[in-house]
């Protein structure tokens, strides 16, 4: 069965966070079930789609609204992913290198006429095509319109009975735009205009979930969570529960494996406190870290969604309060909190050091060198860092919500395996602190917890069954 994915990232070509990782690992094991899956996303200018070579497949024209756009799609050569990978290359929207934002952390300002014109390029290139894919999966509101205008759309009717998988990985952003720029999308048939709307807005997020056969979310309790609190869709997810299913992600177990990950200065064999002791090591000698501190990270989008703006008063509070744990943090996000950061590298020397970056192989040190990772998130649909940090021997600290409730007990539990709290605030994730630190007190305990976590499956191979009974559903039901 052949199944396209549709995605504005995809590891390594093109990342901003979990989307990327899922959509660069699914399709693996999806094709080890005996699929055939293949991802498009945008050609962005990206160092690595930079660097690849490219077989052209198709060239395009259409109409968004008065632009004429002119597009090619390409695949890129020798598969260096594990499978085929298409780019859409739209001249003057994904030239660049950010996915979503430039380098200072600034949304690009023409998300919008990115957006549709990616998933109308995709659209017209599968149109085109002889051996179609017979699913359409689509990832989240960047290619929310897929399922619609495969419905509706004059231009897409050969692609009317195909059917779409929509996936939530993040229902904080819904694409909603105002219904004066219609005319950006192809004509269609206008007494379904309806499915475009919610509150009087074209909404993409919220047009996917009526018009997709199938609806998921990247973990069994986030979709719970969508139904009482998603800022407006709570009513429609309620109703279209019916086509509704939570499905935890997994990791990517070659790439994220401490017994051959190419970036850490200890690879974990037998012993696995010389792996911890090393590698923990390597970061204290490249932060600014006191050396008796047990080691705090944070890594991810410097975003309210990640919990980050209550980090600075979190962390700043711990350490006034004299306690005995060092934090470093990794991310891009809010130029505010660079600032911040910055500012609270001078003032707390030997205690809190940050790199404000993107910086693929210092996560993957910061994972095996740190005794704690800290998720104190707002939202989290599923969460992946709490699930590498454990594969990386390193004890989760979160606020159990969406993916982070389904993945970490909390160590009070007989398979607790991190630290849990309820209510987003400083004065929870200070408890949670007091408790981490308490715990590296008993450096055993720690150890063992550790180790403990590294066992812990959370291998693709169940939810890629998973997806693949989604896929034969559908198409049942196609024939
Ligand atoms: C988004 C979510 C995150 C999830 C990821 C992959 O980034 O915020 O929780 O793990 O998508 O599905």
């Amino acid at each position: 069965m052949k199944i396209l994915h549709i995605s504005a990232e995809c590891y390594p070509a093109a990342k901003a966070g979990g989307l990327g990782d899922v959509a660069g690992a699914l399709p693996k094991y999806l094709n080890k079930t005996g699929l055939d899956t293949a991802v498009i996303i945008p050609r962005y200018h990206t160092k690595w789609l930079n660097q690849q070579t490219y077989q052209q497949v198709f060239f395009g024209e259409f109409y968004m609204g008065q632009e004429r756009i002119y597009f090619s799609i390409h695949r890129v050569e020798n598969d260096p992913t594990g499978f085929p990978l298409y780019v859409a290359d739209i001249p003057g929207k994904f030239d660049r290198p950010g996915v979503y934002a430039d380098e200072h952390g600034h949304a690009y300002e023409d998300e919008l006429s990115r957006a549709i014109s990616f998933q109308l390029a995709t659209l017209y290139w599968i149109r085109s095509l002889e051996n179609r894919p017979e699913v359409l999966h689509c990832h989240d509101h960047h290619t929310g319109l897929i399922p619609f205008l495969v419905r509706h759309a004059y231009d897409f009717a050969s692609l009317k009975s195909t059917p779409t998988i929509f996936t939530i990985h993040n229902g904080e952003y819904h694409g909603a735009f105002p219904w004066n720029k219609l005319y950006l999308l192809p004509a269609f048939d206008s007494t379904a205009g309806g499915l475009l709307d919610w509150d009087n807005m074209i909404v993409p997020l919220a047009s996917a979930i009526k018009c997709c056969w199938k609806l998921t979310t990247v973990s069994p309790g986030y979709m719970e969570e969508l139904k009482n609190k998603s800022n407006g869709l709570e009513g429609l997810l309620k109703s279209e529960q019916g086509k509704s299913i939570g499905i935890l992600n997994g990791i990517d177990t070659n790439v994220w494996d401490p017994r051959k990950d190419n970036f850490i200065a200890e690879k974990l064999s037998r012993s696995f406190k010389k792996y911890k002791t090393t590698n923990r090591q390597a970061l204290y000698d490249r932060f600014n870290i006191n050396e008796d501190l047990p080691i705090v990270v944070f890594i991810g989008r410097l975003v309210r969604e990640k919990g980050a703006e209550l980090l600075p008063e979190a962390i700043s509070r711990f350490i006034y309060d004299e306690h005995k744990l060092g934090f470093i943090i990794l991310g891009t996000g809010d130029p505010n909190l660079h600032q911040i950061f910055n500012n609270m590298r001078n003032h707390f020397p030997g205690r809190f050091d940050a790199a404000l970056e993107y910086n693929e192989g210092l996560a993957h040190q910061l994972y095996a060198g740190a005794d704690f990772l800290m998720m104190p998130s707002l939202v989290e649909p599923c969460g992946l860092n709490q699930m590498y940090a454990m594969r990386y021997g390193t004890v989760p600290i979160v606020r159990a919500v969406g993916g982070l409730r389904d993945t970490v007990p909390d160590i009070g539990k007989d398979d607790g395996a991190g630290i849990c709290f309820d209510y987003y605030s400083v004065d929870e994730i200070h408890h949670a602190l007091i408790r981490a630190e308490s715990l590296a007190n008993e450096t055993k305990t720690l150890m063992n917890l550790q180790k403990r976590n590294t066992k812990v499956d959370f291998s693709w191979e169940q939810s890629a069954k998973a997806y693949g009974a989604i896929y034969q559903e559908v198409m049942g039901n196609n024939e």
